[in-house]
């Protein structure tokens, strides 16, 4: 039988004798020791070649990336830090890595480095742990919302929408680019596109994703998100993935109370369930952390700030009390704010909202209760006629992982916000149906997926927890 490393490393050396292991050879050392990984794990084997009476053709051929199939006993390990090896019998090199031209040295390579080899950076410890727990968190979500009762819905990628009316969307076009249909002016006429209508890919799954909770009454969609925003951050990525769970008669409390049960629940799962992965990340941080100065160096550990989330409730603060709180502090005792919020009604800026995370509250904060002007055409408006009941969740060292609102299920409302904003309603007669027919306060939220696996694994840029991030720079692989 052939067995994965993760099997193996947890038997007992009594139980079995003879094994078969394939993997990739991380390092040879002195002729003797493979370090052999096959994903299965973030630990190697260690596979023990009795050189001597090896060939020598074939010594030569184990060398760090070269593809191996063993075949060798079980037994227990002298070794420190492992319980068993495999004494090699039989090894066949199954594909051969040129130890000079192979790219993942067995050395420290920089993200940069590696960023330019995606495709070989899952073979480093790091990058291996990092998809690891992306895939177990990917997984603890929709476990989530199984148990709890919801339905997993597809949401279209190519749309005619513009759900967030931010107007950051990548064009789909059908039209022949070098004969296009021309309107009466000589313009190429997109609205002889595909479709009908222009259109473009989906920058969230939130209306639609309505018309299922109008139905069905607690659905999520999970899938690719796109934005052409021509921002060059750490934070920000123009195809990210997104989780949008959407619930009918559940108002903006609830959905304070389901975003923090749900956040909590899949980061518990991967402490309980990728424990070598986490301590792996943990450790890694912890060297890097030796490196700055004692002043910036982060209180918490990666763990313990994981923990810290699945244990404490996250403060919940309107968008008023938190501008009071901005307006009262000097962030740093000599610089105040480079943006100075001087009128309510601002948006908050990143470093406004990180003075309130990491140095106010120094926890997880839902801001709630938006002004109307700063926020989609779809949040539902409060009695006081100029804020709404939208709420983002702002994580430290992260910033906002969530946004996500009550929506406005009164037609009249919505009609006059859409006006007001030059919002088409032939363009949504579809959203504006569900407010015809058997309307009822409904709310829902969307997780960035790759800002919850940066806190997750403790990665400072958002280009190193998705396999091959499109950014302005990112779209070789
Ligand atoms: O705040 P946003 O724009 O909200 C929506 O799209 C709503 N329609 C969601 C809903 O209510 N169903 O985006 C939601 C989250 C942000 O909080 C952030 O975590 C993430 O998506 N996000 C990005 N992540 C990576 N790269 C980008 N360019 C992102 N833009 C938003
Ligand atoms: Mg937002």
């Amino acid at each position: 039988k052939t067995y994965t490393v993760a099997d193996l490393l947890k038997q007992d050396t009594n139980s079995l004798h003879e094994v078969e292991v394939k993997g990739w050879v991380r390092t040879f050392r002195a002729n003797r020791f493979i370090a052999l990984n096959d994903g299965s794990t973030l630990n190697n084997i260690q596979c023990v070649v009795d050189f001597e009476s090896m060939d020598d053709v074939l010594l030569k051929r184990i060398t760090t990336g070269a593809a191996v199939h063993i075949v060798g006993e079980l037994t227990e390990s002298q070794g420190k830090g492992q319980s068993v090896e495999i004494q090699v019998s039989k090894i066949t090199v199954l594909g051969d890595s040129d130890p000079e031209a192979y790219p993942i040295q067995p050395k420290k390579h920089s993200f940069e480095f590696l960023r330019e080899n995606a495709h070989l950076r899952t073979r480093t410890s790091t990058f291996s742990a990092v998809m690891r727990l992306r895939s177990s968190l990917s997984f603890a979500i929709h476990k989530y919302f199984n148990e709890n009762g919801f339905y997993y819905m597809h949401t279209p990628i190519i749309t005619g929408s513009d759900a967030e009316g931010a107007g950051e969307m990548f064009r789909v076009s059908a039209l022949d680019a070098k004969n296009p249909p021309l309107t009466e002016a000589g313009e190429v006429d997109y609205k002889e596109d595909f479709f009908g209508k222009e259109t473009n890919l989906t920058v969230s799954g939130q209306l639609e994703a309505e018309t299922y909770a109008m139905s069905l009454g607690k659905v999520y969609t999970f899938g690719p998100t796109f934005r052409a925003e021509n921002s060059n951050t750490s934070r920000h990525l123009a195809e990210f993935w997104m989780i949008e769970p959407e619930v009918a008669f559940m108002d903006l409390d609830g959905n304070m109370d389901l975003a923090e049960d749900f956040m909590k629940y899949v980061l518990k799962y991967v402490l309980d369930n990728n424990p070598e992965d986490l301590e792996f990340l943990n450790d890694r941080l912890l060297q890097e952390e030796k490196t700055k100065p004692q002043a910036e160096r982060s209180e918490m550990s990666l763990i313990e700030k994981i923990k810290f989330v699945v244990d404490n409730n996250f403060k919940r603060v309107s968008y008023t009390e938190a501008i009071d709180i901005l307006r009262n502090s000097k962030p740093n005792k000599k610089k105040k704010f480079k943006y100075l919020i001087e009128e309510w009604g601002a948006d908050l800026q990143s470093e406004h909202e990180r003075f309130l995370v990491e140095k106010h509250f120094n926890c997880p904060v839902i801001l709630f209760d938006y002004p109307a002007n700063i926020k989609a055409f779809y949040m539902r408006l409060n009695e006081d006629g100029k804020t709404v009941r939208a709420m983002d969740i702002l994580f430290p060292g992260i910033g906002e992982m969530v946004g996500g609102s009550q929506r406005e299920e009164r037609l009249d409302v919505l009609k006059e916000k859409m006006a007001a904003l030059d919002i088409d309603e032939k363009e949504l007669w579809w959203y504006l149906d569900l407010r015809k027919y058997g309307t009822a306060v409904h709310s829902g939220f969307g997780l960035g997926f790759e800002r919850l696996v940066m806190f997750a694994t403790g990665m400072s840029n958002i280009r190193d927890v998705i396999p091959y991030p499109r950014t302005p720079q990112n779209a070789e692989f």
